[in-house]
């Protein structure tokens, strides 16, 4: 897969160059690509922003070098989705996620000061999307987030295929169980006894239980589009809330 990235702070994108994704990059299954903005301006200067008409605090991304740079990595008629990281765009999430992990290529565009001119965004961009609900300084870290979290759904980057799978969000909706490593005993504090025995059909059932129940504490709005069969919605409507490390704050 193939991913552009289009920026004033290329540098930035050096993070990518380690552990997992620095891996796949080396390997060839994701290609990564950074182009700056800025060489792309026809100004004398290489100005990439100009003060909003109608006027504001800020500066606003001009359209001409963002134009530019996108016919330049992405021509017409461009295989895969045009991103814009925004938080004005469609919240993330692991389906989405899914879905961008099977275009044949991306190309993200990041925005910085107040915004980015309108008309570039209705001319070249297929998707706007936001990381969540807080405003950072720029759309890098937002771009960072989303190529992570789409490279490891491909085939070959992650090293089991089961990891993917059994994460936070994936296969059934619910979060992930608690896990353990030796020692077994940390300073009194002892691994349940149950992951030690080595009956799996056991380990199995009580890392389900400890799915729904830290689902159940921390992320309830999760349950109701979780695949749980009907006993254990029964099973859950049994357990009671209670506050446990802070989960259930509000
Ligand atoms: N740019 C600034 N804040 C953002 C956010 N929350 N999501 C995506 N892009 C952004």
């Amino acid at each position: 897969m193939r991913i552009e990235v289009l920026t004033i702070f290329p540098e930035m994108f050096e993070a990518l160059d380690s552990s997992i994704l620095a891996r796949a990059r080396e390997s060839g299954t994701i290609d990564i690509r950074v182009t700056d903005i800025r060489p792309f301006s026809k100004s004398k200067h290489k100005n990439t922003d100009d003060y909003p008409f109608g006027g504001g605090a800020g500066m606003v991304m001009t359209p001409q070098p963002i134009a530019d740079a996108i016919e330049y990595v992405s021509p017409i008629p461009y295989l895969g989705k045009r991103i814009f990281m925004t938080p004005r765009g469609k919240p993330f999430n692991q389906a989405m996620a899914e879905e961008l992990s099977h275009e044949p290529g991306l190309t993200i565009l990041c925005g910085h000061y107040e915004g980015v001119d309108e008309r570039v965004i209705e001319r070249y961009i297929d998707l706007e999307i936001s990381i969540g609900d807080y405003v950072l300084t720029g759309g890098e870290l937002p771009a960072m987030v989303l190529i992570d979290c789409v490279a490891r759904l491909r085939e070959g980057v992650l090293g089991s295929e089961r990891s993917a799978d059994e994460d936070s969000f994936s296969f059934d909706g619910l979060l992930e169980y608690p896990q353990f490593t030796r020692p077994r005993d940390f300073e009194g504090m002892k691994v349940p006894e149950v992951l030690l025995n080595g009956n799996h059909a056991q380990i199995d059932a009580w890392r389900r239980e400890q799915s729904l129940l830290v689902t159940l504490r921390r992320r309830p709005d999760l349950l109701e589009k979780a695949s749980i069969t009907d006993p254990e919605r029964a099973w859950i409507r049994q357990q009671s809330v209670y506050p446990d490390h802070g989960e259930s704050q509000q």
